[in-house]
């Protein structure tokens, strides 16, 4: 049986399109954002999403249409998302260790501007006296996925310290920067709603200190299951607790806040495939090795977080015929395998694979095509969304005489 992607056969895409190919769902990115709504009943709930995940631009008139702002962390992002038609009041801007060019580029753009750090407060404050502002706090938890994704606690260099609070208002009042929203952001990946519960309430009870907040802002890091064995997140529970929490904290503020979440992963994570060829089969006396004609430079997740990603042969999908093979890239180091178990090289059970079958990692489209490099100088992948059956080429692949021009000097 051949795979197929919102329908059409993952063989099709990539006689069409070749490979190595990045393949979005845009129905189940619609899913996605509905199933965020339904279960976040709060009716001043604005959903950001955070378009480092995945930042092709018709992936953001996508999500533009279906009526969310942004989260955006760089100006080129901000750039990217006046272009896909965001307003500037619906595009949150959450820079770290930002440059001055990069402030004056969001000032100029009216976006909402989100400051984690109070020497960057005063900075901004002496150019920008008067202005209206967020602040990111660190809330002295966090949690994720891997080490790497973990922003909350004492060990990460994101927000302003908790204990720092006191400190931080009275550097925004000697510039008269007003202070209208709290923003917190503790990590990414995360499948346990607790945690999540904890950060919000830690929040909630400092935002109380400051007069006439408008927003609360209690960031992204919603996981999605990666393993077949991984529980989604209890969406319904979640949603639940976070309206009860920003219910009675209204009640004790007296006032209607904004609640802003700045989703990505979730979004657009179980919408994106990467479709490479088999062209290599080889065998070690410890392992039988595929070889595909894509590396860590065009999905870096296995290699930088040792993450897991499922991984099934397109060409011959439940054939019955399965054998155990590590997936290799077509890249010069040795850490290039796909598959991975507990952040270590494992075999996955696969569909017998030929040479030219087209494997299917699956889960790719957060932080796949974003993260993507030319490293081994290759070009980067071409991206095709599928709507309703429609197939559409969103990206085209990258020339070597693109890669070159910048160096021709
Ligand atoms: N808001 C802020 C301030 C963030 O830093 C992030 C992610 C998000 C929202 C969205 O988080 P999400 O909902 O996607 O978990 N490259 C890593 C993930 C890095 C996340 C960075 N910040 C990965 O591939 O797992």
């Amino acid at each position: 049986m051949i795979y197929k992607i919102n329908n059409i056969p993952v063989t099709d895409l990539a006689k069409e399109f070749g490979t190595p190919l990045y393949v979005y769902d845009a129905n189940k990115i619609e899913e996605n954002i509905d199933n965020l709504r339904k279960n976040i009943s709060y009716k001043k709930i604005s959903i950001k999403y955070a378009c480092k995940a995945n930042s092709n631009l018709h992936i953001l008139k996508l999500i533009k249409e279906k009526g969310l702002g942004l989260d955006t962390v760089s100006y080129g992002e901000v750039a990217l998302g006046l272009k896909a038609g965001f307003l500037p009041k619906d595009i949150i801007f959450t820079g770290d260790n930002t440059t001055e060019e990069e402030f004056e580029f969001c000032v100029k753009n009216n976006v909402i501007i989100n400051i984690g750090s109070i020497f960057q407060l005063d900075l901004f404050g002496k150019k920008y006296p008067n202005k209206y502002i967020m602040i990111r706090v660190n809330p002295d938890v966090g949690t994720g996925h891997h080490d790497h994704c973990i922003t909350g606690g004492a060990s990460s260099k994101f927000g302003i310290y908790i204990d720092q609070i006191e400190e931080a208002k009275k550097v925004a009042k000697k510039h008269n920067l007003r202070i209208k929203g709290i923003h917190s952001h503790i990590g990414s990946g995360i499948l346990d709603t607790d945690i999540f519960i904890e950060a919000m309430q830690i929040i909630l009870k400092e935002s109380k200190k400051f007069d006439n907040l408008d927003i609360i802002d209690i960031g992204g890091g919603i996981g999605i299951p990666y393993y077949e064995h991984d529980k989604p997140i209890d969406l319904k529970v979640l949603g639940e607790k976070i309206t009860k929490s920003i219910e009675e904290f209204n009640k004790e503020y007296g006032k209607e806040v904004e609640l802003f979440i700045e989703p990505g992963r979730y979004i657009v994570g179980n919408a994106g495939y990467l479709l490479a060829e088999v062209v290599n089969k080889k065998k070690t006396p410890l392992f039988n090795f595929i070889g595909i004609n894509t590396g860590f430079n065009h999905l870096i997740r296995p290699m930088a977080y040792g993450s897991h990603h499922r991984i099934i042969n397109g060409s011959n999908y439940n054939s019955g015929k399965t054998g155990f093979y590590l997936v290799a890239g077509n890249l010069c180091e040795s850490g290039d395998i796909f598959t991975k178990i507990n952040g270590e090289k494992e075999p996955y059970k696969i569909d017998e694979p030929n040479y030219k079958d087209i494997m299917v990692i699956l889960d790719a489209g957060a932080y796949g095509y974003s993260m993507a490099s030319n490293y081994n100088f290759r070009e980067r992948p071409a991206e095709v969304m599928i709507k309703d059956g429609i197939i559409r080429l969103i990206r085209k692949r990258e020339t070597l005489e693109e890669m070159i021009r910048g160096m021709e000097i």
